[in-house]
């Protein structure tokens, strides 16, 4: 075993210790996911290709115990030099053990623990390796604050929902020399969705972003957490006019199963950039997308499904009033065809009916009318459901959102099973059952309606060529997670490409 492999063995044995300290939660709190040695040491030699200073100056801003420092060490190349090394870690339980642990190396490490957002530049580095905490927006409490540094500081305005990550980038600005090459590990999330926008607004316009390398999803990089990953470096200098940046995309960062360089003017025009190295640019040919022929909806947010969606056997058995519920279909994986049919009533039929309450009715009313359905609303109180976060915003705790059904659904997420095969489900559904947001909703437009309204018999073969799109085209809008999970959101299955729709209403003219 030489040195490194036993200082990184110490290291690994330390972040063991300190993981288990804490519960998932409080990790996810703070962003604490380990970046993984081998990942790490892949990320500094690619970074090595960019890096031109002989006398390296690095600032790691989340440096937890410091993978990216002891990789770097390891794998520094003869001609190149430590001048100092800046740490920053915010949680002192971490921050201080890592430290200790570091004291006695000889070498030139400022560990600090601190808030690195709260920090102004201590010195000017000429490199930064990080794999920032990846903190949702709903548990950074000061975003406003942090909004208004990030604004003085580069005059960008970061969106309410971005993540820690986004203003960590953005807040490092300062702190790296003209010329210097920044290195990040975060989420791929940016790459789609809105709040990722004005990250991509400085990775074009204020620094010369060199390459952006996305992970194979299906190969999550974290051991704990559920997350796609990308590596994106770029220099601190203002990109030429023509500047092309190098999209990758693998298992490998320095041996990628897909590449192209795409140009700036390219991206500033492209909202998904996850479309890049797989899919060429997209042609500005004007073809028709769903959200013509639908609006499209999420489905119903009960606030606790297990409380408020029940089987007709337990309605049945509690004596509860049936015309106080409305049926609902159960999730996308628990149905085993793909068409729903009706009785005579408008019911689904299922092996497992299943409602959920949806009723207008006061408590006093409910009281008087149905004392059944009374007795079982004070056991949701007992059981706190009245205190969810969704039910507490409703004028009464236990009222449903009020939903038409349709007879289009869509599965929201699901795993590709077979190559080329969507993982997104449509259903065709001709009962009155409502469906939970485990579904989008489409609701055909009039001009739809109308033709739905003279050739009923097109819905039917709409759907069936829904669910055989082939998955490019989804999930070219739809987004990739970790370990393969795909998602897509009401805006984005509005702009998938409808022009069958145009093909299915020219052949039955
Ligand atoms: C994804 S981990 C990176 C781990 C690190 N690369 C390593 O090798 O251990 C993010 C780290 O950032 C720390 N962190 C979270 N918020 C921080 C903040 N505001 N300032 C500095 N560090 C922070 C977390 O405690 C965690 O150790």
């Amino acid at each position: 075993m030489n040195s490194f492999n036993d200082l990184n063995a110490q290291r690994l044995d330390l972040q063991v210790f300190l993981d288990a300290k804490k519960s998932l939660l409080e990790r996810n709190k703070l962003g604490q996911f380990a970046t993984p040695s081998s990942l790490a040491t892949d990320i500094i030699q690619e970074t090595f290709k960019f890096v031109e200073q002989k006398n390296i100056k690095l600032l790691e801003p989340s440096i937890g115990t410091g993978s990216f420092v002891l990789s770097l060490l390891d794998s520094l190349p003869k001609d190149l030099n430590i001048d100092r090394i800046i740490g920053v870690e915010k949680d002192p339980v971490i921050g201080e053990a890592s430290r200790d642990f570091y004291k006695n190396l000889s070498i030139n490490l400022d560990y600090i623990v601190d808030d690195f957002t709260s920090l102004a530049p201590i010195q000017q580095v000429n490199l930064i390796l990080a794999n920032p905490p990846y903190v949702r927006h709903h548990y950074i409490p000061n975003k406003l604050e942090l909004g208004i540094k990030v604004f003085d500081e580069i005059g960008i305005k970061v969106s309410g929902l971005a993540g820690l990550y986004i203003y960590f980038i953005l807040l490092s600005h300062k702190w790296l020399e003209n010329e210097g090459i920044a290195c990040w590990l975060i989420p791929s999330e940016f790459l789609d969705v809105n709040y990722g926008n004005k990250l991509k607004e400085y990775l074009l316009k204020q620094v010369t972003t060199l390459k952006i390398h996305r992970f194979d999803t299906a190969q999550s990089k974290f051991s704990d957490a559920l997350v796609s990953s990308t590596v994106i470096w770029y220099k601190n200098a203002l990109p030429s006019k023509d500047h092309h940046i190098n999209f990758t995309f693998g298992e490998s960062i320095s041996a990628p199963t897909l590449s192209k360089e795409v140009s700036s003017d390219v991206l500033l025009n492209e909202r998904k950039w996850s479309r890049f190295p797989q899919n060429d640019v997209r042609q500005n040919v004007d073809f028709p997308t769903l959200k013509d022929y639908f609006r499209v909806s999420r489905g119903i947010a009960t606030g606790e499904n297990t409380f408020f969606i029940l089987n007709k056997d337990e309605i049945l058995e509690r004596n509860l009033p049936l015309e106080q519920f409305r049926p609902i279909l159960p999730r996308p994986k628990e149905l085993k065809s793909l068409y729903i049919t009706a009785d005579e009533q408008g019911f689904p039929l299922l092996e497992k009916p299943l409602f959920v309450l949806d009723t207008n009715l006061e408590i006093d009313e409910i009281k008087t009318a149905y004392p059944s359905l009374y007795d079982y609303l004070q056991e949701g109180i007992d059981k706190e459901v009245h205190k969810r976060h969704l039910c507490k915003k409703r004028k009464a705790w236990y009222f449903q959102e009020q939903r038409k059904s349709s007879a289009f659904y869509c599965s929201y997420m699901g795993r590709s099973k077979e190559s080329g095969k969507s993982p997104f489900k449509f259903l065709f559904n001709e009962s009155k059952a409502i469906v939970n947001n485990s579904y989008l909703i489409l609701y055909p437009l009039p001009n739809l309606e109308k033709l739905l309204c003279d050739k009923p018999h097109l819905a039917k073969e709409i759907v069936n060529k829904l669910n055989s799109l082939d998955s490019a085209l989804m999930m070219d809008e739809g987004r990739t997670y970790g370990g393969g999970m795909q998602k897509i959101e009401p805006k984005e299955l509005g702009n998938v490409n409808a022009s069958f729709i145009n093909e299915l209403i020219a052949q039955d003219l």
